[in-house]
C-alpha cells in the first residue's frame, strides 16, 4: 500500500532487534508497522503488510477487535494466552498475545505475538509418553533376555537340592521361589508389551463387571465386601470383553490390595452421564456417557505417587510392578474412553467412562 502513510514514527533499533513478532496497529485496525520477526512470522515484507487490515493477514482465534478497543479505552495492556494464530496458509500456531496502547498515542496499539514454545507445551506430555514407551520397550527386551538364564539358575538350584542337606535345601528352595517370582514379574512386563488391538463388539458392562467380580471374590478379594450398585438400564458399550474385564479386575485388585488384610468394602457403581465428552484429535468431541466407578474405603493413593499412578512402573506397593493402572489406561484409551481417579483417605474412586455401542453394531446382536 504505497499511499499508506504510517501514523507513527518508525520505531528504532530496539524495534528491529525484538525477537518477538511485533506489530503496530492503527485506529482503523490496519497494520502501521511490523518488525523483522513479524515479517518472518507472517512470511511477508513490511511493504506488503503496512496499510492492510491486520486481521485479514493474521487470523487470531479470539475477539481481537474487542481486545484492542478495550486496551484503547482503558489505556492499559491486555494479555491473551493460548490462542491459535494463523498467518497465510500455515497451520495454526499456539501463541500468547500481548497488546498495549502506545504511551504517546493511545490510538496506536502495539501487539506482540509470542508463539508458545512447543517443547514447553506439547513436548512435556509427548516426552512422558515416549519415555514410557521406550521404558516398556527396554523392559520387554530385558524380560525376554532374562527369562532364559533364570530358567538355568532355577534348574541348577533344583539339581543341587537333590543332594543337599536340609539347611542348604532351604537356600535352594529360596532360589527357586525367588526365581519364580521374577519370571512372573517378567511375564507381566511382556504381557503389557504384547497387548493386542481390541476386538470390539457390543458388550454389556455389567457382564464384564460380573466376570471380574466373580474371579476376584474367589481370589485376591476374598476378604472384601463387594457391593453392586448398578443402573440396569445402562446401554451396551463397544469393547473387547476380555480387555474390559481385565480393566475391572485390575481396579478391583488394587482396591483390595490397598485395603490390606483387614478388608473393606468395594462398591461397583454404574450410571449414565451424558455431560462428559472427550476431546478427540479430529472431529467433534465424542460422548462417553457410560460410567463405571470402582470405589473403595481404603487408605487412598499414597500422596507421593498420586499424580503418576497411570504411568508404567509407578507403584506404592512392595513387590508391585506398577503396570496395572498403565494397562488400564492403555486399554481404555484404545477404547476411546477415559479413566480418572479421585482419592482421599477412606474413599478412592476410579472412574471409567466409555462410549455407547454404535447403533448398527447393536442390531447385529
Ligand atoms: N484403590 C487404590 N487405593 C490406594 N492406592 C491405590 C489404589 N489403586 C492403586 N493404588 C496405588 O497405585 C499404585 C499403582 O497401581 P498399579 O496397579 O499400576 O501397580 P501395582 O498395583 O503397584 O502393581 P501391579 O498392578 O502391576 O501388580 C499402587 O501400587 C498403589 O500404591
Ligand atoms: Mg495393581
Amino acid at each position: 500500500m504505497s499511499n499508506y502513510r504510517p501514523p507513527y514514527p518508525v520505531p528504532g533499533v530496539i524495534w528491529a532487534s525484538l525477537p518477538v513478532p511485533s506489530l503496530l496497529i492503527d485506529r482503523k485496525g490496519r497494520i502501521a508497522e511490523v518488525n523483522p520477526a513479524a515479517e518472518t512470522f507472517l512470511n511477508a515484507s513490511t511493504r506488503s503488510l503496512v496499510g492492510q487490515p491486520a486481521f485479514d493477514r493474521i487470523s487470531i482465534d479470539a475477539p481481537m477487535e474487542e481486545a484492542l478497543a478495550r486496551a484503547r479505552t482503558n489505556q492499559s495492556p491486555l494479555f491473551i494466552n493460548d490462542v491459535d494464530v494463523t498467518a497465510g496458509d500455515r497451520p495454526p500456531v499456539q501463541c500468547n498475545i500481548q497488546v498495549a496502547p502506545m504511551h504517546d498515542n493511545p490510538d496506536i496499539i502495539l501487539m506482540l505475538i509470542s508463539p508458545r514454545d512447543i517443547a514447553d507445551r506439547l513436548g512435556r506430555s509427548m516426552s512422558v509418553k515416549s519415555a514410557a514407551r521406550s521404558a516398556i520397550g527396554m523392559a520387554e527386551m530385558l524380560a525376554h533376555e532374562i527369562k532364559n538364564p533364570l530358567a538355568g539358575i532355577s534348574g541348577a538350584a533344583q539339581l543341587i537340592s537333590m543332594n543337599a542337606g536340609p539347611e542348604d535345601r532351604e537356600l535352594t528352595d529360596l532360589i527357586v521361589e525367588e526365581t519364580r517370582r521374577i519370571v512372573k514379574l517378567l511375564e507381566q512386563v511382556e504381557q503389557f508389551g504384547n497387548l493386542r488391538p481390541p476386538d470390539r463388539r457390543c458388550v454389556n458392562i455389567h457382564d464384564a463387571l460380573d466376570r471380574a467380580r466373580k474371579s476376584a471374590v474367589v481370589g485376591f478379594a476374598a476378604h472384601m465386601t463387594i457391593v453392586e450398585d448398578y443402573d440396569p438400564s445402562l446401554p451396551s458399550t463397544y469393547a473387547d470383553p476380555d480387555q474390559l474385564m481385565q480393566v475391572f479386575l485390575n481396579l478391583i485388585k488394587n482396591a483390595a490390595e490397598a485395603c490390606g488384610r483387614s478388608g473393606g468394602t468395594i462398591r461397583l457403581r454404574t450410571f449414565y452421564d451424558l455431560a462428559l465428552r472427550l476431546r478427540r484429535k479430529q472431529g467433534s468431541p465424542a460422548a462417553v456417557p457410560l460410567q463405571v466407578e470402582i470405589i473403595d474405603d481404603g487408605p487412598g493413593l499414597p500422596p507421593g505417587i498420586a499424580a503418576d499412578v497411570f504411568e508404567p512402573f509407578v507403584s506404592g506397593r512392595e513387590n508391585g510392578t506398577g503396570l496395572g493402572l498403565a494397562l488400564v489406561s492403555k486399554i481404555i484409551s484404545d477404547h476411546e474412553g477415559w479413566v480418572t481417579v479421585d482419592s482421599v483417605p477412606g474413599r478412592t474412586v476410579f472412574r471409567v467412562s466409555l462410549p455407547i455401542a454404535p447403533k448398527t453394531n447393536k442390531e447385529k446382536l
